[in-house]
């Protein structure tokens, strides 16, 4: 795979050392990811277990912590690297929280710790997703006339909940 913009090695070292640091006792399924921020910081995570099962969480999920943590708001890109037969490419809910910081084109590296499995885009792993432009463009519900205009990054508040007064008819008991 002829594969050498100057972004990759960083990230995939951060990736490979990162990983080494993974909390998984119960699948033993070490994995790192590393993130490439709109400042060209590197942002590296592993998966972190826990005894609860579904309470861990992925590398990549770290990986977007530390980086909006940081300051970062951006992936320009994401390596990830884990050792199995088959490329480890990052999970559905991964890919969707990468859908909040990234664009379409955004490439998603999949390594092991000797070399390049895969290369994607966030478009996709992710076709036809669900965003943040979804709501920039507003509700089209019956509500959209009073929803305030939304703030850059912030989500605009919901509409005030109409409260219901029942009044009781004439056949109610006092
Ligand atoms: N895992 C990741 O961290 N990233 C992936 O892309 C795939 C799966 C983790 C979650 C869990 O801790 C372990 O790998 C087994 O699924």
């Amino acid at each position: 795979m002829s594969l050498d913009p100057g972004w990759l090695g960083p990230l995939w070292d951060a990736a490979r050392r990162v990983r080494a640091h993974a909390h998984a006792p119960y699948s033993r399924f070490a994995v790192g990811a590393a993130v490439l921020d709109e400042q060209g910081q590197v942002h590296a995570g592993c998966n972190v277990e826990n005894a609860a099962y579904p309470q861990g969480w992925c590398a990549e999920t770290s990986a977007l912590a530390a980086m909006v943590s940081a300051g970062g708001r951006r992936v320009q890109a994401l390596l990830v690297v884990g050792e199995a037969a088959d490329p480890v490419t990052p999970c559905g809910g991964c890919r969707q929280k990468l859908r909040e910081f990234a664009a379409e084109d955004c490439p998603i590296i999949v390594a092991d710790s000797r070399e390049v499995r895969g290369r994607y885009t966030l478009g996709q792993l992710l076709p036809v997703s669900f965003g943040p432009q979804h709501l920039r463009q507003g509700p089209s519900d019956i509500h959209s006339s009073e929803a305030p205009e939304p703030h850059a990054g912030v989500a605009p508040a919901p509409a005030p909940h109409a409260t219901t007064t029942i009044h009781a008819g004439p056949e109610a008991p006092p």
